[in-house]
C-alpha cells in the first residue's frame, strides 16, 4: 500500500474487517463500489500446518474465494495480480529453478488450495489477470522468519534450523515493487515468478540473517525436515525460475542478501514504532474476528 501511494497510485486496502473472503456478497459489494482499475489479491489462510486439519476451511478461503475476486474483478474490468506460492511444487527436479509452466504437484492441502485459487484466475483467460508465485516471504512490520531468529539468539537460547529445503527468500518490498510493475508494464496475462535472486537453505537464511544484523559469535545448529515432523510437507527444493519477471522488467529482484541487509534496520524501526503505539495496536487487534488458522507459519 505505501509503495503504491508513493507512485502517486489511488490504493484501497482491504482487510478481512471490510471484505472478509469467505463472504462473496461482501467482495462483490466491495469491489463493485471501488471499481478499482486493478486488483492485488494478497489474503490467504497462510498457516500450512493448520491447513492439515481444516481442508475445507483453506480451500474455501484460498481457492474459492480467489474465484469470486477473480469473478468481481471481471465484472468491474479490473486486471489482477492474485500472490501464489511455491509450495504448488513438489520439489523434485533438486538442482533446476522451476519454470512457470513446470509440472504442479502440491504435497500439502495449503498448496493445493492455492492451486485452486491459480486455476480460477488463469480460467478467465484474460490477458490482465496474472498469477503471482513467491516464496518464503519477509518484511519489515509482519511476523518474519529474520525477527524469528534474531529475537532466538539474542535471547540467548540454542538455534537450530533446517539444512535440507532450499529456496528462494523474498522482501515484501521487493515483492511490492515487481507486482506493481506487473500492473505498470502490463504484460501478457499468466503465471510470473517472482522471488529475491540467491538461493537458500533455512540454514543458510539464518545464518545470513546474523550476518545482517552484525552477530557473528553464535551457532546455528542444524536439523532437517524429517526432525521436525511437521503435518504439511513441504518442498525440499522450491527456487523459482524467475526469468520471465526479469525479461519484462529488465531486471531482476535483488539478492535475497542485499535485501536483508535492507529488512533488518526496517523491522527494528517497525518494531519500535509498534512498540509506542502497543495501545492502539491491540486494540485494533482486538477489534478482527477471530477464527482458526488466523496468523502466519514459516
Ligand atoms: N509467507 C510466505 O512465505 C509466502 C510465500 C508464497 C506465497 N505467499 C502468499 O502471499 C500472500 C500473503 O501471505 P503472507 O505471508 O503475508 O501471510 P499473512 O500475513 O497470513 O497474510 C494473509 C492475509 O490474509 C488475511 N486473511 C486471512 N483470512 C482471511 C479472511 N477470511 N478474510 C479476509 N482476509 C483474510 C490475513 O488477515 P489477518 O492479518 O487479519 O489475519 C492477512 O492479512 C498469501 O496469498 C500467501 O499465500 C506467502
Amino acid at each position: 500500500m505505501a509503495q503504491a501511494k508513493g507512485l502517486g497510485l489511488v490504493a484501497v486496502g482491504v482487510d478481512i474487517n471490510e471484505m472478509p473472503l469467505d463472504d462473496r456478497c461482501r467482495i462483490q459489494q466491495v469491489l463493485g463500489a471501488a471499481k478499482p482499475a486493478f486488483v492485488m489479491h494478497c489474503g490467504a489462510i497462510t498457516n500450512v500446518d493448520g491447513c492439515e486439519a481444516e481442508p475445507l476451511l483453506a480451500y474455501r478461503i484460498n481457492g474459492l474465494a480467489t474465484a469470486w475476486i477473480a469473478e468481481a474483478a471481471a465484472s468491474v474490468n479490473a486486471g489482477m495480480a492474485y500472490v501464489s506460492t511455491d509450495f504448488v511444487f513438489d520439489g523434485t527436479p533438486y538442482g533446476t529453478p522451476y519454470p512457470v509452466d513446470a509440472a504442479i504437484k502440491p504435497l500439502s492441502v495449503y498448496g493445493a488450495s492455492k492451486r485452486l485459487g491459480e486455476e480460477a484466475v488463469l480460467g478467465h483467460g484474460r490477458d490482465d489477470f496474472y498469477v503471482v508465485r513467491t516464496s518464503w516471504v519477509f518484511g519489515p512490520g509482519g511476523e518474519n522468519f529474520p525477527r524469528a531468529i534474531l529475537n532466538r539468539a539474542r535471547s540467548g537460547k540454542p538455534l537450530k534450523v533446517v539444512t535440507d529445503q532450499v529456496g528462494r527468500p523474498t522482501m515484501t518490498h521487493d515483492l511490492a515493487e515487481a507486482l506493481l510493475d506487473i500492473r505498470r508494464l502490463k504484460p501478457a496475462g499468466g503465471i510470473y515468478h517472482a522471488a529475491n535472486e540467491g538461493q537458500c537453505s533455512w540454514h543458510k537464511f539464518a545464518v545470513d540473517t546474523l550476518a545482517a544484523a552484525g552477530i557473528n559469535d553464535i551457532e546455528v545448529g542444524e536439523q532437517t525436515a524429517a526432525d521436525l515432523n511437521l503435518p504439511a510437507a513441504r518442498p525440499a527444493w522450491s527456487v523459482l525460475d524467475t526469468s520471465k519477471l526479469a525479461t519484462v522488467r529488465g531486471k531482476h529482484l535483488p539478492n535475497y542478501r542485499d535485501a536483508l541487509q535492507r529488512h533488518v534496520p526496517l523491522d527494528e524501526a517497525a518494531l519500535a514504532e509498534l512498540a509506542s503505539g502497543e495501545a492502539g495496536g491491540e486494540a485494533r487487534a482486538a477489534d478482527k474476528p477471530g477464527g482458526p488458522l488466523r496468523g502466519k507459519q514459516y
